[in-house]
């Protein structure tokens, strides 16, 4: 199969790929600069949304351990690769957006002015919201313990024992990782278009290029996957349809998803970009997954139709 990663003369090294995807400039959380973040207060609804962005991309070490339980995850050498690099980026992104929140302004209803993370209280409003929702699970943002411990159940039993195993969950991770890195790319455009801050405005797009990588990479080992084992397209879309959930949630709550998916609705970004781009375009296009594009993502939209109506 004709690939980037995977052309006929063998596989191109994860520097190589990047270079082809052109990222002339990498992200850092030393572009969050203090003075140039306080030139613009930004909203509640805004603050709130760039905390659910932190949390998130705060989860990444969940997925990645998650991934790596798979023997796969360090034989494939496009996987072995990325991976490090990937949670090297998340990692950035995270801190970047707390940095930010930790210098910017916050300007509440009342007038009103209050530090960002002040606002959220360490992210406590977050964790209100979170723990309404679902009190059965622990949102401590930098432990996703409970959540990682059924999957590793599942994980160490013997469906990993086999090539087929892991080939099963390689395609399964890297579909889910495909709409989620997707999602997030949308959720990031839609954010700048809202907020409209001077710094999120010079720095958002660089994310964005990292998402856009991320998303490029899991879609083309999903691809690869799903074409050498066409057994496994009607499992994976299965999977999707009944378990695929919006990127942040069970770590967040759904409707706090649609919470900030309402708030970036205000760009009318969002819902074009979320259904566009990664339900339409970029999921059906895997091998076996046509029929996704009618209940895959039906669990996000729902939330996001149900605040955006
Ligand atoms: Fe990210
Ligand atoms: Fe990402």
């Amino acid at each position: 199969m004709k690939s980037i990663l995977y052309p006929e003369s063998g596989p191109l090294s994860l520097e190589s790929f990047y270079s082809v995807m052109g990222a002339p400039q990498r992200f850092s959380p030393d572009m969050m600069l203090k003075h140039e973040i306080q030139v613009k207060t930004i909203t509640p609804a805004d603050a709130l949304t760039i905390g659910y962005q932190a949390v998130i991309e705060g989860a990444t070490p969940g997925y990645a351990e998650e991934v790596g339980i798979n023997p796969l995850t360090q034989t494939d050498p496009i996987l072995s690769e990325f991976i490090p690099m990937w949670m090297e980026e998340e990692a950035n992104h995270t801190r970047g957006l707390l940095k930010f929140l930790d210098c910017v302004i916050v300007e509440e209803v009342d007038g009103r002015q209050t530090p960002g993370l002040e606002f959220l209280d360490g992210l406590h409003q977050l964790k209100v919201v979170a723990a309404k929702e679902n009190p059965r699970v622990n949102y401590n943002f930098d432990d996703t313990s409970k959540y990682l411990t059924s999957i590793k159940d599942f994980l160490s039993s013997s469906v990993l024992q086999t090539q087929t195993g892991q080939e099963t969950m390689a395609a399964i991770h890297m579909t889910w990782g495909m709409a989620n890195e997707w999602l997030t790319w949308a959720g990031y455009y839609a954010l700048r278009k809202v907020a409209d801050h001077p710094v999120l405005n010079k720095t958002l797009p660089l994310i964005q290029k990292d998402e856009k990588k991320h998303a490029t990479v899991y879609g083309m080992q999903a691809e690869i996957r799903l074409q050498q084992h066409p057994s496994l397209r009607p499992l994976v879309r299965f999977l999707l349809k009944k378990y695929y959930s919006p990127v942040g949630v069970p770590v967040m709550p759904e409707t706090y998803f649609g919470y900030v998916a309402k708030h970036l609705k205000t760009a009318n970004a969002i819902g074009k970009l979320a259904i566009d781009e990664v339900a339409d375009s970029k999921l059906i296009r895997l091998p076996g997954q046509k029929p996704v594009q009618e209940q895959a993502i039906n669990r996000a939209l729902n939330a996001y139709h149900a605040f955006a109506a």
